[in-house]
């Protein structure tokens, strides 16, 4: 597996890479982005092409007071796991190899999606993962892009400007993949203490039960959300939202709409944990 850290060393290597597939990452591996790899490895295997992986903790898509610093960084580890993975290749750049000209002057501007749920409460988030990934899609030049259906709503902001932007690359959504309980895996997940952990399970929870009350037939869904708050709260948690939205543009949905997913971010101590769950009603 070939390690490259600089602009160049990944544009010489892309010149001979073929068909190509990219996960991009911020590290801290676990078996979800794997299951990432292995989707993208699968894949290529089948038309002779390479995988390769970035791993970039990336400033401008962190708030103030948010988790930049202390974000796990285990480079060593998480190479071992992409090479039994299959993966040709690990981007692994620092932050002025990405970023020389120190602050980031021209961005990639989401349009009102990145002001919706998890946009409300982190600020220029939306704006700075669209901004490294077009970055990165530009050095890494691939034609398939793999992303978690975790991070739901940064998916359906990559696909909607790799639409509109004209960008020639395929992007696959994964499922999310989950510890034995529900939790779904997620980097922050170290951050628990054991209470906390045992407790973590009560998001998926709630959210299956609102996928019930609605298959079962309740539309109101301001209300429904509103009660399912309520109780996440109760058990000593801060909600930031749940919302029961359309999938293709995340506005809230209504009575009417079909194809639905349930969204959470919710705080535990000071961990931000969020899940959804999607939802097709017949
Ligand atoms: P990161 O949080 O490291 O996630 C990298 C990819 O792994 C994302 O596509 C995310 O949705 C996916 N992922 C995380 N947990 C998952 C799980 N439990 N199951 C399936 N997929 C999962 O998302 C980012 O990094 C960054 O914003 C990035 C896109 C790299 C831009 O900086």
């Amino acid at each position: 597996m070939q390690i490259l850290t600089t602009v160049e060393a990944l544009r010489a290597w892309r010149k001979q890479a073929g068909t190509l597939a990219f996960v991009p990452t911020m590290g801290n591996l676990h078996a979800g982005h794997i299951q990432l790899c292995h989707t993208a490895v699968e894949r290529m295997r089948a038309v002779g092409g390479k995988v390769i992986v970035s791993i970039f903790v990336n400033p401008i898509q962190f708030g103030p007071g948010e988790d930049l610093d202390s974000y796990p960084r285990t480079f060593e580890a998480d190479c071992e796991k992409l090479q039994a993975a299959g993966v040709d290749a690990v981007f692994h750049p620092s932050v002025p190899e990405l970023y020389p000209q120190g602050e980031q002057q021209y961005f990639v501007e989401p349009p009102a999606i990145q002001n919706l749920l998890c946009g409300e409460f982190r600020p220029g988030h939306f704006r700075g993962v669209a901004t490294v990934v077009t970055k990165l899609f530009n050095l890494v030049q691939p034609d398939l892009a793999v992303f978690g259906k975790k991070d739901y709503q940064q998916l359906k902001v990559i696909e909607g400007m790799v639409r509109e932007l004209n960008m020639p690359i395929e992007i696959l959504g994964v499922d999310t993949q989950r510890a034995k309980d529900g939790l779904a895996l997620s980097s922050r997940n170290g951050y628990l203490s054991d209470a906390e952990r045992a407790e973590a399970i009560r998001l998926r929870r709630t959210l299956e039960q609102l996928a019930d009350a609605i298959r079962q037939g309740r539309r109101d869904y301001p209300a429904l959300s509103a009660e399912a708050q309520q109780l996440l709260d109760q058990h000593g948690w801060q909600t930031d939202y749940i919302a029961i939205s359309r999938q293709h543009d995340l506005q809230p949905a209504t009575a009417d709409d079909r194809s639905l997913v349930i969204l959470a971010a919710s705080r535990l101590g000071k961990t931000r944990l969020i899940d959804n769950l999607e939802l097709d009603l017949a």
